[in-house]
């Protein structure tokens, strides 16, 4: 079950984090796995076949030629996960026109140009999976008020059920999956030490791992997802019932 041998998967953002335990996941099911990060990897290279490329995913030029690059070296692209992101720590009223619009440039432009580059191949390929990585946010606001980080992956939920209709035709789903609170950098940076331990408290399940969200990635890359489109896949501990 959940076997993704001879498949080519790009994970955004890969370099640390949810994507790089994503990336290991992956790799550990049998897919050849191609990093696309704007900074370099930062945690130990997954096992199998792996590729990085240097690629700011809100910069179409480099997202086209991110995945070109990819292309030539393995000649397909199977598996997209839409994992790269930021979250910017500020109160509501503290938001600027400049830091909204660079949390949806990555969060919401980078999604959507990522996912338009891989259909391309995809369609052609007759097959795809597309995965992206949204927030517990998209359903009940964000908590310290960054409204514009709750807002963008709202978006990325629209854009994935868009998606799962034009994707359709071509054998390609398109998910998404809703982390609740995971330990990463991004977390810590976010939320704070002491507000994370007391926001875990509150969790039925505690705070989650980078793994508890990567082996949601894997089956909705499987073959066995075939039938699965257009859903966004909780993965929070029971933090958020809907
Ligand atoms: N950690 C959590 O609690 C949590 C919860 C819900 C959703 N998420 C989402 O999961 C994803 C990963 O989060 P994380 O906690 O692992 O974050 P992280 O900051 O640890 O890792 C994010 C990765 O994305 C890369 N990245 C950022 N901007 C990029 C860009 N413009 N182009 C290419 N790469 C870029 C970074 O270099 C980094 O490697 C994000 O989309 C985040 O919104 C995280």
């Amino acid at each position: 079950m959940f076997r993704l041998d001879g498949k080519v998967a790009v994970i955004t953002g890969g370099a640390r984090g949810i994507g790089a335990g994503v990336t290991h996941a992956l790799a550990a099911a049998g897919a050849r796995t191609a990093v696309v990060d704007r900074d370099p990897v930062r945690a130990g290279s997954p096992p199998g076949r792996t590729m990085t490329v240097q690629a700011d995913v809100a910069d179409a030029a480099q997202v086209e030629h991110a995945f070109a690059a990819v292309h030539d070296a393995w000649g397909a692209v199977d598996i997209l996960i839409n994992n790269a992101g930021v979250a910017a720590r500020e109160p509501f009223e503290d938001i600027t026109s400049d830091s909204w619009d660079a949390v949806f440039a990555v969060n919401t432009r980078g999604a959507f140009l990522c996912a338009q580059t891989a259909l391309r191949y995809m369609r052609h390929q007759r097959g795809g999976r597309i995965v992206q990585i949204a927030s517990v946010t998209a359903h009940q606001g964000a908590l310290l008020g960054h409204a514009h980080y709750a807002a963008s992956k709202s978006a990325q939920l629209g854009l994935t059920k868009t998606l799962s209709r034009v994707c359709a035709p071509f054998g390609v789903t398109a998910n998404a999956i809703a982390p609740g609170v995971i330990r990463t950098e991004l977390s810590s940076a976010t939320l704070g030490p002491s507000t994370l331990a007391e926001l875990g408290a509150t969790i039925p399940l505690g705070l989650g791992s980078v793994d508890d969200v990567a082996h949601a990635a894997v089956y909705l890359a499987s073959d066995e997802a075939r039938y699965v489109t257009g859903i966004t896949l909780d993965v929070n501990g029971g933090q958020y019932l809907r």
